[in-house]
């Protein structure tokens, strides 16, 4: 019988594939769950679902403060966003892509599975790392069947897989962000009832009074909240509740899949607004112009990067290169305050401050205004021209 190492949420699509890779494939199946900081009873719940689906073999990976050092501080130095949303789902998946080949090598297996269907990213993001690792095939069952969510349902009864019952929407949860798509949302023209957010409080029932906090970052990522020094991973989950508190970080867009199809996405990813926003706002104290212009240039291509899958393109890691170069500099202090969904920055500095008060001053006596005279008359010479031949036409 050939092995294979299926990744294994517990979900509708990866509980229908250990059935069928068992049944209609005739394979050994191992399960494997990687923790990226999904909820407890995501990683506790597919060990037990494995066991009761006659799985043989199951590993629950802890890689949260991977993620966390690895990933997502990567992409705040990048300031990684696509089309609006912070990639939570797009970081993880390279991730979890990498620690199942790893057992997979481990295990000897002569394959490894996923649940994705032919709609999505993931299975993009899935594959093109696993290729980059291992010589493995690799089996889509859901996509090779071609199924859809009811024929899936379908199957699972007939095959007494269990299900979580109360899911109402399809969500994927990690540290960095929890995304909400399908049933209702699926029209865009429809609000986002209130009963699909954990991490954020509308508006409305927001605290009335403001918060102020200062985020210390060192080298481009932050490791102090009012001056408490605290790892990655801690950052980054109290970055998410202080802000999730303040309703920040609710996120609905039509997003542009890889495959060209828009999707309604609904996000909540209040930590990486929160430190996105102050880390970008440190940048401007720090970086020349010069380099803010770059930074936009580099962020977009980076986030591209990521949200298309291809995490082992060595252009990333060129672009991490050159980041970590600039984010030298991107250490100090940031003072924000929150209130009912905003963030507002009252306050920035830095050893590394390119800012000058006395520069920018008016009363500043050091720069005589005179010599600038020169630099001023010949500024917009092109423009000047172009109007002047214009005129004569
Ligand atoms: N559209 C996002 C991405 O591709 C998130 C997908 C999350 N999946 C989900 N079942 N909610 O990165």
């Amino acid at each position: 019988m050939e092995k294979v190492v299926l990744a294994f949420s517990g979900g509708l699509d990866t509980s229908v594939c250990v059935k069928l890779l068992q049944e209609k494939y005739n394979m050994e199946v191992i399960t494997a769950c990687v923790d990226v900081g999904q909820p407890k009873d995501e990683i506790e719940r597919p060990a037990q679902v494995a066991k009761e689906i006659g799985v043989k073999k199951h590993y629950t990976i802890d890689a949260k403060h991977e993620f966390a050092e690895e990933f997502i501080f990567r992409a705040i130095k990048a300031n990684a966003m696509y089309e609006g949303y912070p990639l939570s789902t797009s970081l993880a998946r390279p991730l979890i892509a990498m620690k199942i080949v790893e057992i997979a090598e481990k295990e000897g297996a002569d394959a490894i599975a996923h649940g994705c269907t032919g709609k999505g990213n993931d299975q993009f993001r899935f594959e093109s790392t696993i290729r980059s690792g291992s010589l493995c095939s690799i089996i889509a069952p859901v996509r090779d069947l071609s199924l859809t969510r009811t024929e899936e349902m379908d199957y699972a009864k007939e095959n007494s897989i269990p299900l979580p019952s109360d899911k109402l929407y399809s969500i994927d949860e990690n540290v960095w962000g929890r995304s909400i798509e399908g049933d209702i949302l699926e029209d865009p023209m429809v609000e986002t009832p209130e009963e699909a957010f954990e991490w954020t409080v509308s508006t409305e029932n927001a605290p009335h009074k403001a918060q102020y906090l200062a985020i210390t970052f060192n080298d481009g990522v932050p490791v102090a909240i009012d001056g408490k020094k605290m790892g990655a991973l801690e950052i980054i989950i109290e970055c998410n509740r202080i802000a999730g508190l303040h309703g920040i970080g609710r996120i609905d867009i039509i997003e542009n899949r890889i495959i060209g199809l828009k999707s309604r996405e609904n996000y909540e990813t209040p930590g990486a607004i929160l430190i996105i926003t102050a880390h970008k706002a440190l940048e401007q104290l720090t970086l020349t112009r010069e380099e803010l212009k770059f930074v936009e240039t580099i962020s977009q291509t980076y986030s591209e990067i990521v949200y298309n899958g291809l995490w082992h393109e060595p252009l990333r890691e060129d672009l991490d290169c050159i980041i970590d170069n600039m984010q030298k500099r991107v250490t100090g202090v940031v003072k924000l305050k929150l209130h009912k969904g905003s963030i507002r920055t009252l306050g920035r500095e830095s050893p590394f401050s390119l800012y000058s008060e006395e520069a920018v001053s008016f009363e500043d006596k050091e720069m005589d205004q005179r010599e600038i005279a020169g630099m001023v008359k010949n500024y917009g010479l092109q423009a000047a021209c172009y109007q002047r031949v214009c005129k004569k036409d």
